[in-house]
């Protein structure tokens, strides 16, 4: 058995099971009502004679084993729009639309987008729809590299924003308002700001702030708040970008919020200053045009499901496991948890921790070799552990054992994971823009010739995908602890 620490776990606290079957079905109680999640139902239920995609035909055209190993229903179930009354995304109507409008009036936005492409497919269309060539825009250097890739699909500018650094952590902090209110009045032709909260690790920008700034500057806010899907749902957690100004947020919710993995969402908030059909003409053109009903509807169930009783039930034993988990962490000798740093604010639910005289990959090995206990991910210095809607309490004590045990009986780290470096965390020496570097002539060199170099590719680590070098920005030394897994780097020919 593997004991698993990351997003997208089943459901599985036994109260809040037997409170599920004794109680509530989404069809029966409106709290939790899921108009997708019912269509799908009815056309499971509505077996007809088709001759239309996806080929396999309800599962009568695919390999046995395959059928066996993923059940006959997920595969009765994997159809895309357009058939059988269950309405299409783009434009949206039917059942899909109705969900899309339950979950905008569930986060309280202008208008939602459910997708199935990720949160890089959101990132994507916003770079695409609401930016243009050669347009200033600041963006925190702790962007995903979807954001970075909108970039090179629109030709605009970025102008890199550092955010603190935690450097005992080796990891990137909040975004200061002030540096904020620096660089707009620096850069007065700035058209946009584009931030990421939480960082992957948990840290948590003042988001009220931020956009207080971008809205003195007349500049609109986008926050990639991909980690931040449950805080709608908590007043314990922190704040809702949508709640605070900003003009369009991005929610990942297959990574916390319990939807299947690649399900995201795309909120346009009220009072934005976007033009929505601008960013709906953007995902029109970008967005696969079979998406997977299983998909949206499975957004439609962790909407329905994080607002129901069950669902905050749920969200409140992540919130409790996780404080558990903490206080009971720090009292382990060697073991040090960051919600230690003062003036830091966070998520309770990611809790990156390290133990003294290992490195973050170290640690996560000997957790899956020798415990097997699975953790979200591992850098240098430390491990990243999520306390999700899934998990029970007895699954930390596991952790906490493990991490007991480990503390007492004196690993040795390993020698050659002691030249991984994962994010230099410096600010970048940009020539060009990504888009410029991106369509210029390029080469393949040796890593260590390609100092004094200008990069050409995007080297971004993942998770958390957060970039060490882009197109555009020149390589020096300092970079080259960080470049491991790389014997060749792509460079612009001189
Ligand atoms: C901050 C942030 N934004 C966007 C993405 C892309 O999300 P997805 O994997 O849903 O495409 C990620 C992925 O890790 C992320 O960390």
């Amino acid at each position: 058995m593997c004991i698993i620490f990351m997003p997208m776990k089943n459901y599985q606290d036994k109260n809040l099971i037997s409170f599920k079957q004794s109680a509530l079905t989404y069809a029966e109680n409106s709290e939790v009502y899921a108009p997708l999640v019912r269509a799908m139902e009815n056309y499971k239920n509505s077996p007809c004679t088709g001759f239309h995609i996806p080929g396999h035909n309800r599962g009568e055209g695919v390999l046995d084993d395959f059928a066996k190993l993923i059940g006959i229903d997920a595969l009765n179930l994997d159809t895309t729009d357009e058939f059988d009354n269950l309405g299409t995304l783009f434009p949206s109507t039917g059942a899909i639309d109705e969900a899309q409008r339950l979950a905008s009036e569930c986060f309280g936005s202008k208008r939602t987008f459910f997708l199935t492409g990720g949160s890089t497919i959101a990132n994507l269309a916003l770079a695409f729809g609401v930016t243009s060539p050669n347009q200033k825009i600041i963006i925190g250097r702790n962007c995903h590299r979807s954001v970075l890739s909108g970039m090179i699909i629109s030709g605009a500018n970025p102008n890199w924003l550092m955010p603190k650094k935690l450097n005992d952590w080796a990891i990137y902090g909040a975004i200061s308002p002030c540096d904020l209110r620096n660089e707009l009045e620096n850069n007065p032709d700035t058209s946009l700001v584009w931030v990421t909260n939480p960082t992957y690790e948990g840290v948590v920008s003042d988001i009220e702030a931020i956009s207080q700034v971008c809205h003195e500057f007349n500049v609109p806010l986008i926050v990639d708040e991909a980690h931040g899907s449950l805080w709608n749902f908590s007043d314990v957690l922190p704040k809702s970008a949508l709640k605070c100004g900003a003009d369009a947020v991005v929610h990942s919710l297959h990574k916390t919020g319990g939807s299947m993995t690649q399900s995201s969402m795309l909120h346009i908030s009220k009072n934005s200053r976007f033009d929505v059909h601008k960013i709906e003409h953007a995902l029109k053109l970008l967005h696969t045009t079979s998406p997977s009903l299983l998909l949206l509807t499975s957004l439609d169930a962790s909407r329905a499901f994080l607002s129901s009783k069950m669902g905050k039930c749920a969200i409140e034993n992540a919130i409790d496991n996780a404080l558990y988990f903490r206080e009971r962490a720090l009292k382990i000798d060697g073991v040090r948890v960051l919600n230690s740093v003062s003036n830091v604010a966070f998520d309770v639910t990611k809790i990156f921790l390290k133990v003294d005289g290992l490195s973050g990959k170290r640690l996560e090995s000997i957790l899956e070799l020798d415990f097997s206990i699975e953790v979200e991910s591992a850098s240098d210095e430390g491990i990243l552990v999520l306390s999700n809607i899934g998990n029970k309490k007895e699954e930390f004590d596991v952790l906490l054992n493990a991490l007991e045990t480990i503390s007492k009986r004196n690993y040795p780290d390993l020698a050659y994971l002691e030249g991984i470096k994962f994010m230099p965390l410096t600010a970048p020496n940009v020539v060009m823009t990504p888009r410029e570097a991106y369509f210029s002539k390029k080469e393949r060199i040796k890593k260590e010739d390609a100092i004094g170099r200008v990069c050409a590719e995007v080297i971004a680590l993942c998770p958390p995908g957060i970039s060490v070098l882009l197109p555009g920005e020149l390589i020096l030394e300092e970079h080259m602890p960080y470049l491991s897994d790389y014997s060749e780097i792509e460079v612009l020919v001189k």
